[in-house]
């Protein structure tokens, strides 16, 4: 039997009430499958920090690194609340996670599943078909406009002193200046495109027509650290003969994304545009609901939604839990290829099944257009997904 030890993070608001339908999931995947999963779970975040002025116990990302074997997390932000030196609460968790663990590549799938129609201009249709829409967008996680950031909240995390960059003058501006310094290294730039051209490899190219393509979005026309991304970009691309290169600059990509969907198979950007452009792609398949993300470095995992704590609907039971559950599948995928675990693997590719299974159905919850509550959509899941453990794995 094969055992692994995973980290839970809850953290805020809707994150809480999605991550209890994960963990029905993976009580499931206990039962029914060889797996044996030991789960550690951890307070954390910025409402754990009102209330104990710390913002995870203790020893929690020593345990993440050193225990785990694949971290999930729900979502980090509650409103006031801020650290002393007014950095987002939580901040050392998520944040400190991705830079302290060099979780480098933050992958997001943008799939359109058949069933599932997206909401805009406030009504629900079916502009794109689900064999239109299937890409995935690969952010640079480490470093880019976060950089600063992301250093002191992986200081925090690990209990040092954390970073600020030395004061920088900027001729022609008066009075008080905030910045942020945008640092975009060879590195780090060298092993996340190395990463979407390999994610490329094990794809089916893009959906309209069928090439193998990973596309390049970045500010090259006005940025220094953008065009060092780009140009290794093409260094790297020589390595892969086969893959087709693409090139917009992130504003074009934000209409291109839109109108054109079916061309992207890989997108692989720097940190910031991936955060923005990943919510507005999210609405191709569905809303933010949907939109699941693995956080991978060399080493270590960390699986969570895209959508954030949104405060105001926690603890409703009307929050989407798919993204999260996707999120887990996607989980499943990767302990399946880093441990090279056939039950992992299966399991994972079932989770998504069992997912595309229910969103056919009329277990849907608001964003879809449905009534059903956070804990209908993940009892369905878990319904759907019984089934094919029993059969698979012969449990009786
Ligand atoms: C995301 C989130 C985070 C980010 C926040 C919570 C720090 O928006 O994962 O996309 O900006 O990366
Ligand atoms: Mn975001």
């Amino acid at each position: 039997m094969t055992s692994y030890t995973l980290a839970l993070l809850p953290g805020d608001g809707i994150g809480r009430d999605v991550m209890d339908e994960a963990k029905k999931v993976l009580q499931c995947v206990e039962d029914l499958t060889p797996l044996s999963l030991t789960l550690n779970e951890i307070p954390c975040g910025g409402k754990y920090y009102l209330e104990t002025g710390e913002e995870w116990p203790k020893g929690s990302f020593e345990f993440c690194r050193d225990e785990a074997d694949a971290i999930l997390l729900g979502a980090i932000g509650w409103p006031g609340a801020k650290t002393k030196d007014g950095d987002l609460a939580g901040g050392a968790v998520i944040l400190g996670l991705r830079s302290g663990l060099d979780l480098y590549a933050n992958v997001r799938p943008i799939k359109l599943y058949e069933g599932v129609r997206h909401k805009i201009h406030g009504e629900f249709t079916q502009v794109w078909k689900p064999g239109q829409v299937d890409m995935i967008i690969i952010r640079e996680n480490t470093q880019g406009l976060y950089h600063a950031l992301l250093r002191r909240s992986a200081d925090k995390a690990q209990g040092r002193e954390p970073w600020e960059p030395e004061d920088m003058e900027f001729p022609g501006l008066e009075g008080e200046v905030a910045w942020d310094p945008r640092p975009i290294s060879r590195a780090g730039s060298e092993r996340v495109i190395r990463f979407a051209f390999e994610a490329a490899q094990r794809r089916n190219g893009a959906p309209g027509d069928g090439n193998t393509r990973v596309t390049c979005v970045d500010k090259s026309n006005v940025t220094r650290g953008c065009q060092l991304f780009n140009r290794i970009y093409h260094e790297i691309s020589n390595d892969y003969p086969d893959t087709e290169t693409d090139h917009a600059f992130i504003d074009a990509f934000c209409m291109w994304a839109v109108r054109n969907p079916e061309w992207y198979d890989v997108v692989v950007t720097p940190n910031m545009f991936g955060d923005i452009s990943t919510d507005l792609a999210s609405v191709l398949q569905g809303g933010m609901g949907i939109a699941a993300s693995a956080n991978l470095g060399d080493k270590h995992g960390m699986f969570e939604p895209v959508h954030g704590s949104a405060p105001k609907y926690a603890g409703q039971n009307t929050t989407n839990p798919m993204a999260m559950i996707s999120s887990v599948s996607m989980m499943f995928d990767w302990l399946g290829d880093t441990k090279d675990d056939a039950d992992c693997r299966a399991v994972g590719d079932f989770i998504d099944r069992a997912v595309a299974e229910v969103l056919k159905g009329d277990t849907l919850t608001y964003d879809l257009g449905g009534s059903a509550g956070t804990t209908d959509v993940g009892d369905a899941v878990v319904a759907q997904l019984e089934k094919m453990l029993r059969e698979h794995f012969a449990v009786a």
